[in-house]
Parts: structure tokens; C-alpha cells; sequence
């Protein structure tokens, strides 16, 4: 071959080569970085001539046109129709379900001057075709005001492009605090725009129950309320009580709404009732469900309380059933989160009936008492088509069939679990604990948890632990970064804390392992900054960017 040709076949194929992760043009940036990305010169403009064409259209796929057609016509005024076809003319957008996308929530996307292209296997990859769209729209398509003269335009380029992970989620206790429905809302926005999956909403706590049982009407009436409003909030102030009752909660109304307003954004919520521990407001308001009888208070303090369920008393079955049963009516999980984290075993251990459950069940001991009490919940889940998820602790004194793990003290629960074949979804606080401080020195920061989760070691976090064979690793459903609310007060510090550390969890949930770069993941948040901007929230803006981690010894 002579020396020309083949310089010629090296610059063609290099040049028809998707390019990674790392490539961004100055004006536009996304994250998650797609699997392959291609710029070409030039763009499609929206105007007031621009079509969506969905093939097939229907209340799914409609969801992503509309979304489309609403971006659009914020800034411009332009009222795109949306229409069933998929035949191609100059200016418009089709959307087509196309068999030959292998993942179900992969897309491919062509941008050419003349219009845009998107093939999904199915509607959730349509809309996140759209979210990647709207991160190449400019800023003013967040805004719902007319800014004329602003070109709608999209680079060139052709994406292909599918998540490496199942699950890509964010959890929120609403237990020690609560926050509006808007802001619950807002949070969910933020998790379509990175394609995120899941919403693990943490709806149980000992400082509030928050969402309406209407067959149990004290969860409510008196667990959803405190005495005071927050101690640990008071620490500045010497640790002193502020002395004002604190509370509220979900109605099952506002529940569907939001649980539809995350659908509609295919984005599934996990709803979390805690058991056995965890429970001291349901016990404040049924005392009877106690190993002692009480009576209790909805603690202040955040801490661990050592009054639990009875896993002796028949009647606490038959109350969480009923309450799992209005849960499962609410919410279409496939995933029902029943807690099982820290639950002292004290009260257990010299409760009657406590002990008579264990001798009745041949139960060496109250682990197993533990496990006796999450397996019945197991069976109750499993017969109703759900599954259940819980804290690593399920594991102690066996691990019920059917159980996913979520992996929150360290990964070695979540391995253990993947190991006899369990799926896990890893959460290990030292990487994903948004409760800690971001930044080294925090004298000006919020009050936060005494850990220190910067956004570079979230980022570089990755679920896949090495000591797993490849057909264990195939247990590890993705990853989830989790936001407890005990010193979190208000929705603006609850964005703050979140954001922008949510964001790498989205990358390392959606972006291929390999093509990951934290400095080149900063570059484009510097641009997405401008759209957070737009959009109004708050995020840490603060020293990340020159947050330097100390390397771990690889896993
Ligand atoms: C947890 O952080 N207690 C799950
Ligand atoms: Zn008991």
C-alpha cells in the first residue's frame, strides 16, 4: 500500500471514529458523558417550521415530543405540533422505537443540518435522547420566558449511546426533615436531566412518619409531629432545644402526584418503610406494637433508639402488612424498601414474647430473630409481585430469598450478597453519603455530618468491586448516592448538599468505566454550571475543583 493511501485510510477511519467521552465542544457539555460522540461541523436550528414526528405515537413516546416541543417554545414562542409519522422532510424531528437499539434505555441520535434523528427500543430512550438535546440547547431553554433572537440551535453530531448501569439512583430522608412537594419535584427534575433512574424516597424515620396510612390515622395525626425542632441543627448555638414543634407529611394524594410526576419523567420511586428499628414515631402513635408498651415520644435527637418493633407480637405483622399493603397501592416499584439497618437488639432480648418467638422458631439468637422478622415481610412482599430491598444488616442471621441489598456500611455487605447471588445496589457511605462536608475546610458551610465526601471521590467511585468473579459482578445493579436530612433544614441547603455530587453519581451510573476523566467531568460542569444557573438551583459552587484526594490502594 502506498505511503498516501494508507495516511488517507488512517485519517478516514480516524475521522469516522466515534469519539469518547472526553469530547466537548466549548458551548455545549453532558453529562453523563454518552458512550460515543461525534461532532460534525455545523447545526440544526429549531424555527417556527420545525415538526416532531413520533413513530408510534403514543401516551409514552408523547412524553418526550411534548417535552421537546416545551424546551423549544420557552425562548421562542414557537408551538412545534407533535405528530404520529416517521417520514423525513428539512426541519424536522423524528422519533422512532426501533427493535435493532439493544438497550432498553440506549438511543441513537443524528443531528444533521437538515434535522434530527432519534432510534430507541423503547420510550425511556426517546427521553433521554431528549435530555441529552436539551443539554446542547442553550441555557434559555430552562427559563419559561421569551428571549428573542436567541438561535435554538443543536451541534451536529451523531451519539450512540446506552448506560452501563440498571440502577442509577438518589435516596432522600423526608424523616428528620421534610421538604414541599415542589422541592421533592425539583429533585426529581434534576435526576431526569442526568438520566437517572430511581428515586429511593426514605418515608419512615424515630423523628417522623410522613406519609398518610389511612387505615393507621396517629401515624400521622401524632408521628408525622416533634417536640422541638432539631437539636443537632442547635449545635452552633451551644446544643440548646429551639423549643418549637416540628412536622408533617404526604398526603396519599400528594404521593400519587409525585409518584406520577416521576413516572411521567421515567424516573421510579422506591418507597422505604422502615423495620424493625427506625420506628420509635409509629410506636409514639401505636405503643402496643412495642416490646414494652411504652409509652414513647417521636424522638428529637437523631442517634439510634433502642425501642423497635415486636418481633414477637402477631399484631405488628398484621400493622406493617396493612401498611405496605396502601404503600404498594401508591407506588408501582418493583422494589419495596423495608429498612432493616440498625436495630438494637436490647428490648428483643428480654421482651416475653420476644423470646417465645425465638424458642417457638427454633431461633439461636436475635439475629435470627431479625432475619425471622424481615423473611415474613419477604413472603408478605413477594406474594403481592414486589421485591424487597433493604439495608446491608438483612444480611445478619440470613439473608431472605428474593432480597436485594444495598450496600451502605462499606461494600463488603453488598459483596457478601452478590456472592451467594443476591443483587445489590451499592450505596457505601464513604463515597456516597451527601450528609458530609464537600470541602475540606467548612467554617463557612452548612452544619453537615462529620465525614468528608468531595466530588472528586464520588466520582471516582466504582461499584464494581474487583474481588467479584465476572458472573457475581452481574449482581451489582448500579449505584446510588444518599442524602440524609439531619441537618438539613431547608430545600435550598438540601440542593446545596446534592448538587453537584449527584451529578457523578449520574456519570458513573450511565458512562463506561474507562471513558470516565474527572478534570475533563469538571470542564463540562463548568458550562452545565450556566444551566443550573438558569434553572435556579443551589448548587455548591466551592473549592472541588482543586480538591485533590488521596488515592486509595486499588480494590
Ligand atoms: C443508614 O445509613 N443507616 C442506612
Ligand atoms: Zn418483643
Amino acid at each position: 500500500m502506498k505511503i498516501f493511501s494508507l495516511i488517507a485510510m488512517i485519517v478516514l477511519l480516524l475521522g469516522s471514529m466515534p469519539r469518547t467521552a472526553s469530547c466537548q465542544k466549548k458551548e455545549s457539555a453532558l453529562i453523563p458523558a454518552p458512550v460515543s460522540l461525534f461532532y460534525q461541523k455545523g447545526s440544526f436550528s429549531f424555527s417556527d417550521k420545525t415538526r416532531i414526528l413520533v413513530s408510534p405515537l403514543n401516551n409514552e413516546t408523547r412524553l418526550s415530543a411534548d417535552l421537546l416541543a416545551l424546551l423549544v417554545k420557552n425562548p421562542s414562542g414557537y408551538q412545534i405540533p407533535v405528530s404520529d409519522g416517521k417520514k423525513q422532510f428539512a426541519g424536522s424531528v423524528l422519533m422512532i422505537l426501533d427493535e435493532s437499539v439493544k438497550n432498553p434505555e440506549g438511543y441513537n441520535l443524528t443531528v444533521t443540518s437538515k434535522g434530527i434523528t432519534i432510534r430507541a427500543k423503547t420510550a425511556v430512550g426517546l427521553f433521554y435522547a431528549v435530555q441529552t438535546i436539551r443539554q446542547l440547547l442553550p441555557v434559555e431553554v430552562e427559563k419559561p420566558l421569551l428571549a428573542k433572537g436567541v438561535q435554538l440551535s443543536v451541534p451536529t453530531c451523531i451519539i450512540v449511546d446506552e448506560p452501563r448501569f440498571a440502577y442509577r439512583g438518589m435516596h432522600l430522608d423526608v424523616g428528620r426533615h421534610l421538604f414541599p412537594v415542589a422541592s421533592i419535584k425539583r429533585y426529581i427534575d434534576m435526576l431526569a436531566l442526568h438520566k437517572m433512574n430511581t428515586f429511593h424516597w426514605h418515608l419512615t424515620e424515630d423523628q417522623g412518619w410522613r406519609i398518610e396510612i389511612k387505615k393507621y390515622p396517629k401515624l400521622t395525626q401524632i408521628g408525622a409531629y416533634r417536640k422541638e425542632t432539631v437539636a443537632g441543627l442547635m449545635k452552633r448555638a451551644n446544643n440548646t432545644f429551639d423549643g418549637k414543634p416540628y412536622g408533617g407529611f404526604y398526603t396519599q394524594d400528594e404521593v400519587r402526584d409525585i409518584v406520577k410526576y416521576a413516572g411521567s419523567r421515567f424516573i421510579t420511586i422506591i418507597p422505604e418503610i422502615e423495620m424493625p428499628g427506625h420506628g420509635i414515631a409509629a410506636l409514639t402513635s401505636y405503643p402496643e406494637l412495642s416490646c414494652t408498651g411504652g409509652p414513647f415520644e417521636v424522638r428529637k435527637l437523631w442517634g439510634v433508639e433502642d425501642d423497635v418493633f415486636c418481633a414477637g407480637n402477631e399484631q405488628v405483622f398484621t400493622f406493617l402488612q396493612d401498611v405496605l399493603t396502601e404503600v404498594m397501592e401508591m407506588f408501582p416499584s418493583k422494589y419495596i424498601h423495608i429498612g432493616g439497618d440498625e436495630c438494637p437488639k436490647k428490648r428483643w432480648e428480654k421482651c416475653p414474647k420476644c423470646q417465645k418467638r425465638m424458642k417457638d422458631e427454633g431461633l439461636k439468637n436475635e439475629m435470627e430473630l431479625q432475619s425471622y422478622f424481615i423473611r415474613r415481610i419477604e413472603k408478605f412482599v413477594s406474594s403481592k409481585g414486589r421485591n424487597i430491598i433493604g439495608w446491608d444488616e438483612i444480611l445478619e442471621g440470613g439473608l431472605a430469598p428474593g432480597a436485594t441489598v444495598m450496600s451502605w456500611r462499606g461494600e463488603e455487605g453488598g459483596i457478601e450478597a452478590a456472592k451467594s447471588g443476591h443483587d445489590v445496589v451499592m450505596t457505601p457511605g464513604k463515597y456516597t453519603y451527601f450528609c458530609y462536608y464537600q470541602c475540606e475546610k467548612h467554617d463557612d458551610q452548612p452544619l453537615a455530618l462529620g465525614g468528608y465526601v468531595p466530588l472528586e471521590l464520588v466520582y471516582g467511585y466504582n461499584p464494581i468491586s474487583k474481588v467479584l468473579s465476572a458472573e457475581e459482578q452481574k449482581h451489582i445493579l448500579g449505584l446510588q448516592g444518599c442524602l440524609w436530612t439531619e441537618i438539613i433544614p431547608t430545600p435550598e441547603i438540601l440542593e446545596y448538599m446534592a448538587y453537584p455530587r449527584t451529578f457523578a453519581i449520574a456519570e458513573t451510573g450511565w458512562t463506561p468505566e474507562n471513558q470516565k476523566n474527572f478534570e475533563n467531568f469538571l470542564a463540562r460542569l463548568k458550562v452545565l454550571d450556566k444551566r443550573y444557573d438558569a434553572i435556579g438551583i443551589n448548587y455548591f459552587k466551592g473549592e472541588y475543583r482543586d480538591t485533590k484526594i488521596k488515592k486509595e490502594d486499588e480494590k
